[in-house]
Parts: structure tokens; C-alpha cells; sequence
């Protein structure tokens, strides 16, 4: 397969990383929030918010998987690995990479509110809302992207290309 192609380049993830913290900051002056990362893909992204956060907060990460190793949600969601702290009481932020079908945040947010956070928030650095099969609200959106298949900054297509520094598109997909 050729070396994808550029679709968001680093500088400009990097603005709206920063555009993103300084919303999340605001809302969450005074707090000690706890964001929840979903692994895999959100790892890059969640390392990049939280220092441009630059506040008071924990972290914690949770794996689900809707995916098998293709392109398609097989629309089963698994929980992989639970969180590891208690957020009893605690406000949350949960973290992803991208919303595609919805079914992996929505089994996500089922699973926060039967632990009983005081406020559950979702920041997901891309959305594709036209592949929505169930409703989910999400609070903190970084990009809009169209119904093709993403790669870089910590999404991968069969776990490769993870480590490109930019949001690409696999180039028999443009
Ligand atoms: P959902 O449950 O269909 O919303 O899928 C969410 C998860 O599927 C994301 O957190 C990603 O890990 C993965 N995913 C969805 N779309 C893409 C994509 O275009 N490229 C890489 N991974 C994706
Ligand atoms: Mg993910």
C-alpha cells in the first residue's frame, strides 16, 4: 500500500489542540477532572491535551473495541480493559480520537454512569458524523471529517501507521 497522504497536517492539529484546551480549561476552572482515554487511538491526542491542559487533573484509560482488524465496525463493542481508578463522584472528560458509528462511546458512557461520575464531558479530536448509527453528544469536537478511512496520530488501519505525525488518509482511499 503507497504512503498516505496529508489531510491535517501537525501545525494545524497543534491550533486546534490548543483552541480545544483552552475551552476545557475554562469549563473545568476549579476542578480536578479525570480524563479517560480510549485506547488505542486516542493515546497521541490525549498526550498532546493534556499538557497543553496544563491544570490539575488525573488520568485514566479504558479499551473497548468495535473493531475487528478491518475497515468496518463488526457493531459488537467489547470491553477490553476497564479503568483502572474509581471516578465515584468525579467529573469526566473522555477522550477519543474519532466518533464513527458511535457504538464504542456510547458503550463507554454506559459504563461511566453505573460507576457513578458526578459528570461525564466527551472531547474527541475528529467526528464522522455521517456514519452515525447511534446518537451521542459530544461536547468538545476538533475536526469534521468526511466518511474516509483515517490514519496517524495514533489511528491505525490494522494497527500500522499509528506514528505519522499528521492526520493522513490511506491513498487508495482518496
Ligand atoms: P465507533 O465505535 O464506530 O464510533 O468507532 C470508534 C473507533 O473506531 C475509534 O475510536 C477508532 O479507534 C476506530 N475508527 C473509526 N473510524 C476510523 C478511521 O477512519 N480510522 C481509524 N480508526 C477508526
Ligand atoms: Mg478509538
Amino acid at each position: 500500500m503507497s504512503r498516505p497522504r496529508i489531510f491535517i497536517d501537525r501545525e494545524e492539529i497543534a491550533r486546534k489542540v490548543a483552541v480545544l484546551a483552552a475551552r476545557i480549561r475554562a469549563d473545568y476552572e476549579g476542578k480536578n477532572p479525570v480524563l479517560i482515554g480510549a485506547l488505542k487511538g486516542s493515546f497521541v491526542f490525549m498526550s498532546d491535551l493534556v499538557r497543553a491542559l496544563d491544570m490539575p487533573l488525573a488520568v485514566d484509560f479504558i479499551s473497548v473495541s468495535s473493531y475487528g482488524n478491518g475497515r468496518e465496525s463488526c457493531g459488537e463493542v467489547q470491553l477490553i480493559q476497564d479503568l483502572k481508578g474509581p471516578v465515584q463522584g468525579r467529573d469526566v472528560l473522555v477522550v477519543e480520537d474519532i466518533i464513527d458509528t458511535g457504538l464504542t462511546l456510547a458503550c463507554i458512557l454506559e459504563n461511566l454512569k453505573k460507576k457513578g461520575a458526578a459528570s461525564v464531558k466527551v472531547c474527541a479530536l475528529l467526528d464522522k458524523p455521517s456514519r452515525r448509527r447511534v446518537p451521542v453528544h459530544i461536547d468538545y469536537i476538533g475536526f469534521t471529517v468526511p466518511d474516509r478511512f483515517i490514519v496517524g496520530y495514533g489511528l491505525d488501519f490494522n494497527e500500522g501507521y499509528r506514528y505519522l505525525p499528521d492526520v493522513c488518509l490511506l491513498e487508495d482511499d482518496c
